[in-house]
């Protein structure tokens, strides 16, 4: 699964309950905020779910074992998240807006295993071991002390996309995790809650509960600690009925990056001059962000999100020692994008933590803007993705 590599961090510590423990009462997880599950999905969700079902006749053998399968799609932030006020709560400095996608979904299924010494967790078919073991079993560590449960469990997570390439790998990673985890503890949980228990796994992962266009509440008024865990979570917003959006993902590297979000962020916040600066900058960008997307105004959305994620990497750039992640392939791409404005096109990048770069067009002049980028970087593999579905339950007793 989706495990962010930690280059230069340990996992955290495991932290404290977030909300009070219920009951192991079956659980109440609504699997979307947006629709039903798709069959390749829920086929996925199955075949993932190996360690939860064995083979798929003995699926009803497995009822009542506690075993759950979820599936989640990554998002990409248009207003970044890039530093935490709270670093044990995972609460961030700043809200940000994202756009869940169509395109990766990870799979993840979990299985309670009462009589194993500890939690096992199988990331793309293999054995997890070290910083990659341990960040999902402090999650796990803190589903258990939600749910009032002790039974260690096996987790099963296969990305459809390359992990720790700055592809959102952890946000669908721990989105699908948190379902699944929940549901498979008997943890009852709505999707605000599902929100918050998935941000405690990685920050950007809150938003992927939720499909299309999600707002993540940094609950700043809150002040920090368990009173700002309570509200930090992230809500669907709306845009208007005629925006049609595509992302054209440009993987100009698939490798997994040099230094993990979670350290670079937390270099930039202790270290760049520029980062107050455009946290400031990014709360005023969001607000513009709101009102462009309930216009449907394509361009001034893709102008805000193309100024955020320039000055998120302008802050890392001007971090001690500089944190950069984008590479020759990415300022080709950069360039192909400018060119397609100056077309007449609207199209606008962003970029995260890694080299690759995701173009925001109108869903219709999706394809005329991949062909442009292929050409521009024909090394690069371009795919294109539209809004997507947020996380969901496909199988599982909810034991
Ligand atoms: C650049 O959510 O991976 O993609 O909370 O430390 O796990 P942690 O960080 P993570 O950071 C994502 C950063 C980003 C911007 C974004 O998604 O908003």
């Amino acid at each position: 699964m989706a495990a962010d590599r930690h280059t230069t961090t340990t996992a955290p510590a495991p932290a404290p309950p977030s909300a009070p423990a219920t009951s192991p009462a079956p659980a109440t997880v609504p699997g979307s905020a947006t629709g039903p599950a798709t069959a390749s999905a829920a086929a996925q969700g199955v075949a993932a779910g190996r360690v939860c079902l064995g083979e798929p006749q003995l699926w009803a053998a497995a009822a009542g074992s506690g075993c759950a399968v979820a599936v989640a799609h990554p998002n990409i932030a248009l207003i970044k998240y890039w530093g935490k006020r709270d670093e044990e709560w995972v609460l961030p400095a700043a809200d940000s807006l994202s756009l869940t996608l169509d395109v990766f979904p990870t799979t993840t299924g979990v299985r309670l295993a009462p009589q194993a010494a500890g939690d096992r967790v199988l990331l793309g078919g293999q054995e997890a071991t070290g910083p990659a073991q341990a960040r999902v079993a402090d999650f796990l560590h803190l589903v258990r002390e939600l749910a009032g449960r002790r039974e260690p469990a096996v987790v099963d997570s296969r990305n459809t996309v390359p992990t720790g390439a700055g592809l959102a790998s952890s946000a669908s990673g721990f989105a699908a995790l948190a379902v699944a985890a929940a549901a498979a503890y008997g943890l009852a949980a709505d999707p605000a809650a599902l929100s918050r228990l998935a941000r405690r796994g990685s920050g950007s992962a809150c938003r992927s509960l939720f499909g299309g266009f999600a707002q993540w509440h940094a609950a700043l008024d809150a002040g920090g600690g368990a009173a700002a865990d309570r509200v930090s979570l992230a809500e669907p917003v709306p845009a208007a009925a005629g925006l049609e959006v595509a992302l054209v993902i440009v993987v100009v590297n698939a490798g997994p990056k040099a230094v993990s979000s979670r350290a670079a962020m937390r270099r930039t916040v202790a270290t760049s001059p520029l980062y107050r600066p455009w946290v400031a900058s990014s709360v005023q960008d969001l607000t513009q962000m709101r009102a462009a997307l309930a216009a449907g105004d394509l361009n001034a959305v893709g102008e805000i999100t193309e100024r955020n994620a320039l000055g998120m990497h302008a802050t890392m750039l001007a971090a001690r020692p500089a944190v950069r992640y984008l590479a020759p392939a990415s300022l080709t791409a950069l360039d192909a994008v400018l060119a397609l404005r100056e077309r007449g096109l609207a199209a606008y990048a962003t970029m995260d933590a890694g080299p690759n770069v995701k173009v925001l067009c109108a869903a219709g002049q999706a394809s005329q803007v991949a062909a442009a980028l292929r050409e521009a970087v024909p090394q690069a593999s371009v795919v294109v993705a539209r809004p997507g579905p947020g996380a969901r339950l496909v199988a599982g007793d909810g034991r």
